[in-house]
């Protein structure tokens, strides 16, 4: 038996391009490298004429030129595996993914002990000669960079340069227009990921801007808004090391200021933003689920959690590379079960604050609800009515807010009086037949959805309780046939 090596093909760069990065995603990898390496300013530069480069200069530590090749090689940080405690970093490969994942070049330029030193990823190049070359830049090279010139103004820092920018506007007719619409999303995406810092919490102040523009934290939790609930503190140790739990409840909308109304996670947005938020050294790395444990439903809209975890328990969360990704350990899923029984109640509280639901109690999902509140009562479409949430399912953020409105139009302009009037002169509103025809591609369409369990009984169960399908007779035969795929 002996050795070999088996050097892997060039053509791994390129695989490592469809890790899946968004925009956002990608640019917020390169400042967690910034925030590593002492950062406390970041600013992001978009060529907003031609599209032909993104830029990302930090004034962290910098590199000197070894460091800079072993930041461009893959996995070459990643050491003995153990980092220090804030370190946002753990693959090796978030500088190469995040980059290439966006263009086809990638260049580091680094400020150290007064040396301006650049190394460049080429895709084309490294496929062209068939081997894991970088380019070493030259003065000249150098000089020519996007940026460069506010890098050589600073002590000391780190310049990302991306070039060829194929994935990030591939299919845009007018790139500008593109570059800007990026841009945008990427502000709120920065003022999420690090709205901690950018608070300045824990006493590392850190500011952002792009294309000039400061970004401005977005809290989650309101912490700021007097009327935000939240509980103490819950200290999880696992492994020893502390996991931390807190739990808010976000006003009413009435106790919203009125730049609070306008964030798109507040007004239509708010119910898809429930749930945990968890945080890796104190940087947002998932929200907007409960994480298996609960369905997003419309009375703990108002609830949200936020999950602090140290970076020595990654192991336990299966951290994807892109770190937008982290599933609870079963230790942990157990307690947050509990912490989520008694948030959603206190945010049902607020809700029905203000409306109270029908004293009777209700096994069935009405399409409509009746709300009683101090000054009267009104009715609701019921938003969890698995037909408006096979609808829902579908659509982004806008169209969803979008619906949402609809459907409270709809219900606010439902014409009671003439109804009243009507039930008053005991006229009788034509009775609804669903047509057997009807039922059937109704219940297809909510199959597709996938808004309804996999076995047939229990999707049986599930319809009886629900408009209009609890009026349906041979509902068990039908499932059983859609079910089947027949
Ligand atoms: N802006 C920067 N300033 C200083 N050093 C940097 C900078 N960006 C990258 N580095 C160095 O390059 C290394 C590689 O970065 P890269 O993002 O590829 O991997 P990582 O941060 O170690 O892990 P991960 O894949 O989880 O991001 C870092 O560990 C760091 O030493
Ligand atoms: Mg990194």
């Amino acid at each position: 038996m002996r050795d070999e090596e088996l050097v892997p093909g060039v053509e791994l760069l390129t695989s490592m391009r469809s890790v899946g990065y968004d925009f956002g995603a990608a640019v917020a990898d390169l400042i967690d490298n910034s925030i590593t390496a002492g950062a406390t300013e970041v600013a992001v530069v978009g060529d907003p004429i031609e599209a032909s480069y993104v830029t990302v200069l930090d004034n962290g530590a910098g590199m000197d030129e070894q460091s800079i090749r072993q930041a461009l090689r893959l996995a070459g940080s990643v050491g003995d595996g153990t980092r220090a405690e804030d370190d946002l970093g753990r693959f090796g490969l978030g500088l190469k993914t995040a980059s290439l994942s966006q263009g086809r070049q990638l260049t580091v330029a680094s400020l150290h002990d007064g040396a301006l030193k650049a190394l460049q990823w080429d895709i084309d190049h490294v496929r062209e000669t068939g081997r894991w070359t970088v380019r070493v830049l030259g003065e000249a090279d150098i000089a020519e960079l996007p940026s460069i010139d506010a890098l050589e103004s600073m002590d000391q820092g780190t310049l990302v340069v991306w070039r060829q920018l194929d994935v990030m506007l591939a299919g845009e007719v007018d790139l500008s227009k593109a570059m800007v619409a990026h841009l945008t999303a990427l502000r709120h995406h920065l003022a999420l990921t690090f709205h901690r810092f950018l608070e300045g919490e824990g006493g590392r102040p850190l500011a952002i801007t792009v294309n000039g523009v400061a970004v401005q934290p977005v809290d989650p939790f309101l912490t700021r808004n007097r009327a935000t609930q939240s509980s103490p503190t819950e200290l999880i140790r696992i492994e020893g090391l502390p996991v931390e739990i807190k739990a808010f409840t976000l006003p009413h909308v009435s106790k919203l200021t009125a730049t609070e109304r306008r964030r798109p996670d507040l007004g239509a947005g708010m119910r898809e933003a429930q749930g945990f938020y968890i945080y890796r050294n104190k940087r947002l790395i998932s929200h907007g689920t409960w994480a298996g444990l609960a369905r997003r439903a419309e009375l703990s809209k108002q609830s949200r959690v936020r999950v602090d975890f140290p970076n020595a328990l990654d192991h336990l969360w299966r951290l994807d590379i892109k770190k937008s990704r982290a599933e609870a350990p079963a230790v942990l899923k157990r307690r947050l079960a509990d912490v989520m029984t008694s948030i959603t109640g206190s945010s049902e509280r607020v809700h029905t604050f203000r409306a109270r639901k029908d004293p009777q109690l209700d096994p069935m999902q009405r399409l409509w609800s009746r709300q009683n509140g101090r000054d009267g009562y009104w009715y609701e479409v019921n938003l969890s009515h698995p037909s408006v949430r096979a609808l829902a399912e579908d659509l982004d953020e806008a169209q969803r807010g979008l619906l949402n409105d609809l459907l409270e139009d709809l219900a606010g302009g439902f014409p009671v009086e003439d109804l009243y009037a009507s039930v008053a002169k005991s006229e009788h509103p034509k009775p609804i037949h669903l047509d057997p025809d009807a039922v059937d591609e109704r219940l297809t369409a909510l199959r597709a959805a996938a808004v309804l369990p996999d076995e047939p009984k229990a999707a049986v169960m599930a319809l009886k309780n629900i408009e209009p399908f609890d009026s349906v007779e041979d509902l068990e035969d039908r499932i059983a046939k859609i079910w089947s795929g027949s």
